[in-house]
């Protein structure tokens, strides 16, 4: 009989049970009137006096399994419960992430990064509240040069030294005061200009803007440039160099690219010429050189600004850009597959 009680020992502690019902039963089978225990000690009586001293004990330890199990158990069991008040059911599956989304500008600004990193040059970065000599003097745009008024500027009214940069060619000034040539650097960043806001224009806007000096440089390699820029970012190569009008370069030229017109977008952001202009370029004007304390006899170069906002218009056929400001989602989550 002790061995028979030994092994309801051991079947108590190998019992497990994350199951109210089951537990109930192992409970029922041990511990209740009619449960095995009570059996056993009804038959404690009928047993020879010199065997009840063990019989007692295993009895006992049985009986100790039983209820040990049975605490552990709803104790385990009613842990669970309160935390899933308080955390919920932590068994459950995870619930999807909800990632967000890069804005166009970052991924198309991004994009001209990579295409231009891929070709040795390096980003820099400047301030976007300028003053006057980085901004347009240092730029071949003395005062009351009439070239200032290309670019409509937001003066902070008390200090008319003080200005929100008008383009990116101020950081291009910072860099040649701080490097020595060769220098091959494009400057991405937001710029301000007092025009009126419509679907084709704003009044802030991103721009990225390239440098190169070094000693030799000529037009071709500026042409060749941005054949290679235009190929990579639209698969397209088909550009044209208008003869144009900047105080930082000369010759000058404004960049258009052929897109074509195959949608009604490619009709309103072209002004149904198919052609696009996306920026300026040029041969870096001696004077600014000598500005920025690079001797022009020795060194040249070229330099070139693109508008992010008209590519990302024309990437992802958005036809009004006062959409990359407003940051409506319906707009924004739509580009989570572009990053
Ligand atoms: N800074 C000019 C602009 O913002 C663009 C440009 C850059 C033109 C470099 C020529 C060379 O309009």
């Amino acid at each position: 009989m002790i061995d028979k009680i030994k092994d309801y020992i051991g079947e108590a502690d190998a019992f497990t049970t994350e199951n109210k019902e089951e537990l109930e039963a192992f409970r029922i089978k041990f511990l209740s009137k009619k449960g095995i225990l009570n059996e056993f000690f009804a038959e404690f009586k009928s047993v020879p006096n010199d065997q009840k001293k063990e019989f007692g004990q295993v009895i006992n330890a049985l009986k100790t399994a039983a209820e040990d199990k049975v605490k552990g158990i709803v104790e385990l069991l009613e842990s669970r419960e309160e935390s899933k008040g308080v955390f919920g059911d932590l068994t459950r599956s995870a619930e999807p992430v909800i990632i967000g989304s890069r804005h166009p500008i970052s991924i198309v600004k991004n994009q001209i990064i990579d295409i231009f990193a891929n070709i040795g040059f390096n980003v820099s970065e400047g301030p976007e509240i300028e003053d006057d000599w980085h901004n347009f003097t240092a730029l071949n745009l003395p005062e009351y040069h009439p070239a200032r008024d290309m670019q409509d500027t937001f003066f902070i009214q008390t200090n008319p030294d003080v200005l929100l940069r008008t383009h990116t060619s101020s950081v291009q000034v910072r860099y040649m005061e701080n490097n020595k040539p060769p220098i091959r650097t494009i400057s991405p960043g937001r710029v301000f200009r007092n025009e009126a806001i419509s679907s084709r224009s704003h009044c802030i806007f991103h721009q990225v803007e390239g440098l190169y000096i070094d000693k030799d440089v000529s037009f071709a390699d500026l042409k060749q440039t941005l054949l290679y820029f235009t190929k990579e970012m639209f698969g397209k190569s088909k550009i044209r160099l208008r003869p144009s009008y900047f105080p930082f370069t000369e010759p000058s030229a404004e960049i258009d690219i052929y897109w074509g017109l195959k949608t009604e977008t490619d009709y309103r952001i072209t002004k149904g010429t198919g052609w696009l202009e996306i920026g300026g370029c040029g041969m870096v004007d001696p004077n600014v050189l000598k500005n920025c304390d690079i001797n022009p006899d020795e060194y040249n170069g070229f330099a070139f600004g693109v508008g992010v906002e008209r590519i990302a218009m024309l990437l992802y056929q958005i036809g009004d850009i006062r959409m990359f400001y407003e940051n409506d989602v319906r707009f924004l989550e739509q580009f989570k597959a572009s990053i």
